[in-house]
């Protein structure tokens, strides 16, 4: 279903929530936008003035360290004012409501909020509520989304393999409670993927997953054939109420991505992780470290890809537009 709430009247990025409702024209300006800041890291002064003059709030209420300090980075290279607020040590841990919150913020003269929140449309909420000059980035809500995640993880696909259309790529692991997955999910499908595979024991995949548009492998090795783009995730157990695997060491058995595994996927498949990663739970370190991950290549191009979120967000072009 659209989300409307998001395009502005003339159809341009007000809001970036999820990758529902946005069409493939629209993820692909957020990707050649993110493409003209890509240098900027290797130049001396890593600045441009597109935002500045803003102000920025970075919200997090749920822990973080690569969303969080790539967001912070890359508000500072569009030169625009930035505040990351501790939730733990902030006025929340007082009975504040998020509204309240909102409400005080805004009355400093905010352009942008930056919210993670552990509830499943929180940075909906915000958007809803919020002064209608503000804009909301969603940087994980819950199990919903992580929007930015999969823009950025398209972002380094397209790099290395350039080409959606001949792509199959599989999702591996905990896709229940996998904001990511979703998000990438919808961001391949959008953007023309071949094949979108997950793979998951029964237990950690959501009911009727196969209406999101991917086809469903129970074992890793079957799973894995034919495949160019691999994506694992983590085992989300702070967000499991019942046990759902016999053990870590059985889970790692039968999912957990080592070098013998990875054989099984074509010989220059890349392996994803959007992190943090459990070595030895979902993935081996000789895969995390080896030739074929791009794990710190996701993290490094997480800057662009959110400069360019967010100056598209405040109607800035990007660098060669
Ligand atoms: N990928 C990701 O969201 O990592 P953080 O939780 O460290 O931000």
């Amino acid at each position: 279903m659209a989300d409307n709430l998001q395009l502005n009247d003339e159809g341009k990025l007000k809001h970036f929530l999820t990758i529902e409702g946005l069409d493939k024209s629209l993820l692909t300006e957020i990707l050649d936008t993110a493409e003209s800041f890509i240098g900027m890291s290797d130049q001396q002064v890593k600045k441009v003035p597109l935002l500045r003059g803003k102000t920025i709030v970075n919200l997090f209420f749920e822990n973080s360290t690569r969303t969080r300090t790539t967001f912070e980075l890359a508000a500072k290279r569009l030169s625009a004012d930035v505040l990351s607020i501790s939730i733990a040590t902030s006025s929340t841990s007082k009975g504040e409501s998020l509204l309240d919150t909102i409400r005080n913020l805004e009355a400093m003269f905010v352009d942008m909020f930056v919210v993670r929140h552990a509830i499943s449309g929180a940075a909906h909420f915000i958007a809803r509520h919020t002064a209608p000059h503000i804009s909301v980035i969603n940087a994980g809500d819950g199990q919903h989304a992580h929007p930015t995640q999969a823009m950025l993880d398209m972002f380094t696909i397209r790099q290395i393999k350039s080409d959606f259309s001949s792509l199959k790529v599989a999702v591996i692991g905990d896709i229940l409670h996998s904001r990511v997955a979703r998000s990438e999910i919808l961001a391949l499908n959008t953007l023309g993927a071949a094949e979108v595979r997950v793979i998951a024991p029964k237990t950690l995949l959501p009911a009727h997953v196969e209406t999101l548009g991917v086809s469903v492998y129970h074992n890793l090795m079957e799973g894995l054939k034919d495949i160019d783009v691999i994506i694992m995730l983590r085992l989300q157990k702070e967000r499991m109420t019942s046990a759902l695997l016999p053990s870590e060491s059985e889970y790692f058995k039968c999912f957990g991505l080592n070098e013998d595994k990875l054989k099984y996927a074509k010989p220059d498949a890349i392996v994803m992780h959007p992190g943090p990663i459990n070595r030895g739970v979902e993935i081996d370190s000789k895969v995390a470290d080896g030739p074929q991950s791009v794990i710190l290549k996701q993290v490094s191009n997480g800057i662009a890809t959110r400069m360019a979120i967010m100056a598209m967000a405040m109607q800035k072009p990007g660098m060669t537009s």
